[in-house]
């Protein structure tokens, strides 16, 4: 029953009782069931002294347990426990060997966690709580051990084999062909992987650091052999970029990736053995948009990162998941920075973190970082922990500087190589390394949801001296009524008249480090000295702190700074403000029934943008882009879905009519350079093509026949995916519905043989603005292509409608939500982590206006009724009908 669902707290962490120093695995796999054998050389934790002997309790899920074996003696059930969760025994002595054999059923798992098949190959999914539905054992991350596997499977069906670290034995019997592997390094469960498959590889190597030559291996399933060339190119500069910046070399002589199709994430860092969503690692130009290649590029970094900020120093329990995500989230944002457009990267970032994250500290289900209770762990891997994690550690970066940071992070590595640690240990590192007191930084790590920071300016001629007054205030969240004040690094500039920054100097009271001042009061003023004119400040530079930001710009001062700062991530957000003003008036003219209007300042300020020659492209179109209508909703007090919708579209409908001439410019310059290169995904180009699909998506709403044509011929000509894709959905956003109709045909048969393709093919339709969008979803989820059982599939069509089509999923009726939550309930015996996931949309009930919360809070309530609720989804409904 769901209210048997325990609540697992922080506070009643304990040290094992048991370690197990080595694990030997022995997998027979077959097509009806799979035996795992497993030998495990256990001992007491010296740590944990009692006179008596513990009980040993073993975790295990769904597993038919056939032997148990204690010290070559057989022990017989009346001498051990079983439940649906554990195997517990009465151990005689300190050490000793267990072995138990049990029989477990991959072929039938569509839970996509432990052992299962996607396709036809075998693979494993462990993180979190995953490898005990393999076998009984510790499966907890401070439990590390040394494991060999040895894989026996059909030599016909399955001549690949792999697990972790290195082949060390291999032999035939007959059909059948086993191979053994050993990790020399120690791990937890959750690194644990093995493969098995009909599976190509592409194989290159990378020299290290030390002259050590590693063999690098992508395998995929055949037909996929000429999509990984990106993935190894994007490997080999990030283990060169982790060499560089972070001194750390790749330990093992092999590194492999495997390319699987189901898989409920996009990748998985097992040790030696990463294991990705085919989404994260194929990519060519005609397939893959740039937005993928940057995916597979940011991934593959992600999880090679992991080898250190996850493997060899590894997180002690799951409430420290933050340690490694968030660290390994900031060093991957940093390496994509290096390899493209830093500033474009940044904007990407807080854009995903103030639609995304903002809205999860603003929802029922907010937590810090470092969570102090969970229900599901695997509820536990969100935006929060990850890219509010990683904006934690950014934060750390710019208080201790480049050097400090490095030196703190060496410390970090040499201190706890081998250790399963906590959040503390590595604040501490740093801290110890700098000789700093990160005290009152820490609250970071304890404190969840997304402090304001309001600013007031007082600026005297007389004295020549200009103030600037910090409140910050942290609104409440689940279980956290008061907040304690936060460190807040604001990194800033004062601009003059000419748009030049003037030196800082601060008088008086508070610290500045180069220009970033520190906010550690509720309340606190900063006077800065030698200020010749009253300054427009520029603040927050580079988003240095994860807060939201007041400050009562005019509309001159944020034309001004569009123009001038010297910040690109604040020039941008200028250009930002000043969009949300102007939308943010229609929607109350919208909902008022008066006539919208375009804002002049709006308009001036975008055709002098796309009139400057002398902009960074990237700039230009990220300048361009309106902000997104999820991020419209979250910073509404009570959200309008049809009103934002109409604003937001009526703004771009305006600019496309004024500004028409000048997109067109854009347009043909920048297609005509796309039809006589050769693609490539690096910055560049991909700045072009976001510029032309940018002026594109505005012409095609001029409703002019010769744009039609242009859009036409980039769909029908164009020799890649990111220009064909957009042509395509600007094609099904548009009124021409015969175009539409045969587009989306044409689309379908030129890649009904590319899952990730068809993917994209799903998603356009499911985030299209015609008005019956639900009814083509419900359509769409009969096609022959589509399957409930694939997460990708179920993200592309289920997952984008409902976290994208705002009017289609908010529909007044409520249809859409009860869409939704029949789609949960679908999935949540299926695959109970994929039926959490898909009820986010849900959670948010509460920003909208009384009708739709009615009508978001009965299916909750619906699916809250229903029979065998799993913890997944539970955890999530119970949290949100409080
Ligand atoms: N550790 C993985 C990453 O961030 C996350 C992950 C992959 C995961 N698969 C999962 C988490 C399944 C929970 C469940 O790279
Ligand atoms: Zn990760």
């Amino acid at each position: 029953m769901s209210n048997s669902v325990k609540t697992i707290y922080l506070k009643d962490y304990q040290a094992p009782d048991y370690l197990i120093d080595e694990t030997h695995l022995k997998f027979e796999l077959f097509e009806n069931f799979t035996m795992v054998h497993a030998e495990l050389h256990i001992r007491r934790n010296p740590d944990k002294q009692s006179d008596e002997l513990p009980e040993l309790v073993l975790d295990g899920q769904e597993l038919e347990l056939l032997t148990v074996v204690m010290d070559n003696v057989v022990i017989n059930s009346n001498s051990y426990t079983v439940d649906d969760k554990s195997l517990t025994l009465q151990p005689n002595k300190n050490s000793f060997i267990l072995k138990t054999t049990v029989r477990i059923h991959p072929e039938t798992n569509t839970a996509l966690e432990g052992l299962y098949k996607s396709n036809t190959m075998f693979c494993t999914q462990c993180e979190a709580e995953g490898f005990r539905k393999i076998t009984y054992y510790l499966d907890r991350p401070d439990v590390m051990s040394k494991f060999t596997t040895t894989i026996e499977a059909d030599q016909q069906s399955y001549p690949i084999l792999l697990s972790n670290g290195n082949q060390i034995a291999s032999g035939q019997e007959d059909d059948r062909h086993w191979a053994t592997w050993q990790d020399p390094f120690k791990k937890p469960a959750y690194l644990f992987a093995l493969v098995a498959g009909d599976l190509w590889c592409v194989e290159d190597s990378f020299t290290t650091m030390n002259q050590r030559k590693v063999d690098l291996r992508i395998y995929v399933e055949p037909e996929n052999i000429n999509k990984v060339n990106h993935a190894m190119t994007s490997l080999k500069n990030s283990m060169r970029w982790d060499e560089e910046v972070y001194g750390r070399e790749y330990d093992l002589d092999i590194f492999m990736i495997v390319a699987v199709s189901d898989f409920n994430m996009g990748a998985m860092e097992n040790k030696g053995l990463n294991i990705f969503n085919t989404s994260c690692v194929l990519a060519r130009p005609e397939t893959a948009t740039d937005m993928a290649h940057q995916r597979v590029e940011g991934v593959v970094a992600h999880e090679y990162f992991h080898n250190w900020s996850g493997n060899r120093v590894t997180c002690r329990d799951w409430f420290q998941l933050s340690l490694k995500e968030g660290f390994t989230v900031f060093r991957d944002s940093e390496f994509t920075a290096d390899m493209n457009s830093r500033t474009v990267k940044r904007i990407e970032d807080v854009a995903f973190l103030r639609t995304h994250q903002f809205a999860e500290d603003a929802g029922p289900m907010a937590h810090p970082i470092r969570p102090d209770a969970y229900m599901e762990i695997s509820n536990f891997y969100t935006v929060t922990i990850y890219e509010k994690g990683a904006e934690i550690i950014r934060m750390l970066h710019t208080l201790l500087g480049k050097e400090g940071f490095r030196k703190g992070t060496d410390l970090y590595f040499e201190r706890h190589d081998g250790q399963a640690v906590t959040c503390d240990d590595f604040v501490k590192a740093l801290a110890d390394a700098n000789a700093i007191d990160l005290t009152q930084f820490k609250r970071w790590y304890s404190q969840a949801g997304t402090p304001q920071l309001e600013v007031l300016e007082s600026y005297d001629s007389a004295t020549k001296q200009y103030h600037l007054t910090f409140k910050q205030f942290c609104p409440p969240t689940p279980n956290q009524e008061e907040k304690q004040p936060f460190v807040i690094p604001v990194k800033m500039g004062l601009l003059n008249k000419q748009g030049q920054d003037l030196p800082l100097q601060l008088v008086g009271e508070g610290t500045l480090v180069g220009d970033v001042i520190l906010i550690t009061e509720a309340e606190q003023t900063f006077t800065f000295a030698n200020v010749g004119e009253k300054p427009v400040p520029s603040l927050l530079r580079d988003f240095s702190a994860p807060v939201k930001l007041k400050f009562a710009y005019s509309k001159d001062d944020l034309l001004f700074l569009m123009q001038h700062d010297n910040d690109g991530f604040n020039r941008w957000d200028a250009s930002q403000r000043l969009a949300i003003e102007a939308i943010q008036q229609q929607v109350v003219n919208y909902q008022a029934g008066n006539p919208m209007v375009l804002d002049s300042g709006l308009e001036k300020a975008y055709a002098s943008l796309l009139a400057d020659s002398s902009l960074d492209q990237a700039m230009v179109a990220e300048m361009l882009s309106l902000p997104a209508e999820n991020y419209l909703v979250e910073i509404s007090e009570v959200a309008d879905p049809d009103a934002i919708h109409a604003a937001r579209q009526f703004i771009r409908q305006q600019l496309a009519n004024n500004l028409k001439g000048q997109f067109l410019t854009h347009y043909q310059a920048n297609r005509a350079v796309s039809q006589q290169e050769a693609y490539r995904a690096t910055a560049d180009h991909i700045a072009r093509r976001s510029l032309q699909n940018m002026a594109l998506s505005y012409l095609m709403l001029t409703d002019d026949p010769q744009v039609l044509t242009l859009c036409l011929d980039q769909f029908k000509h164009s020799d890649n995916m990111t220009e064909q894709l957009a042509a395509l959905t600007n094609l099904v956003n548009s009124p021409y519905e015969s175009e539409k109709q045969q587009a989306l045909v044409d689309f379908y048969e030129q890649f009904a043989n590319d899952p990730l393709v068809i993917d994209q093919w799903f998603a356009v339709q499911a985030n299209s603005q015609a008005g019956d969008s639900l009814a083509r979803v419900v359509e769409l989820m009969k096609h022959e292509a589509f399957t409930i059982k694939n997460p990708n599939k179920v993200r592309s069509l289920i997952g984008a409608f409902a976290n994208n089509n705002l009017t289609g999923f908010h529909q007044k009726t409520g249809a859409g939500y009860q869409f939704l939550a029949d789609q949960v309930l679908a999935l949540n015996t299926m695959n109970p982590q994929i039926a959490s996931r898909l009820l986010t949309p849900l959670t948010r009930w509460r920003k909208y206006d009384e009708e739709r919360q009615q009508l978001m809070k009965a299916e909750l309530e619906r699916i809250m009724a229903a029979d065998k609720l799993s913890s997944d989804v539970y955890e999530v409904v119970n949290k949100s009908l409080v």
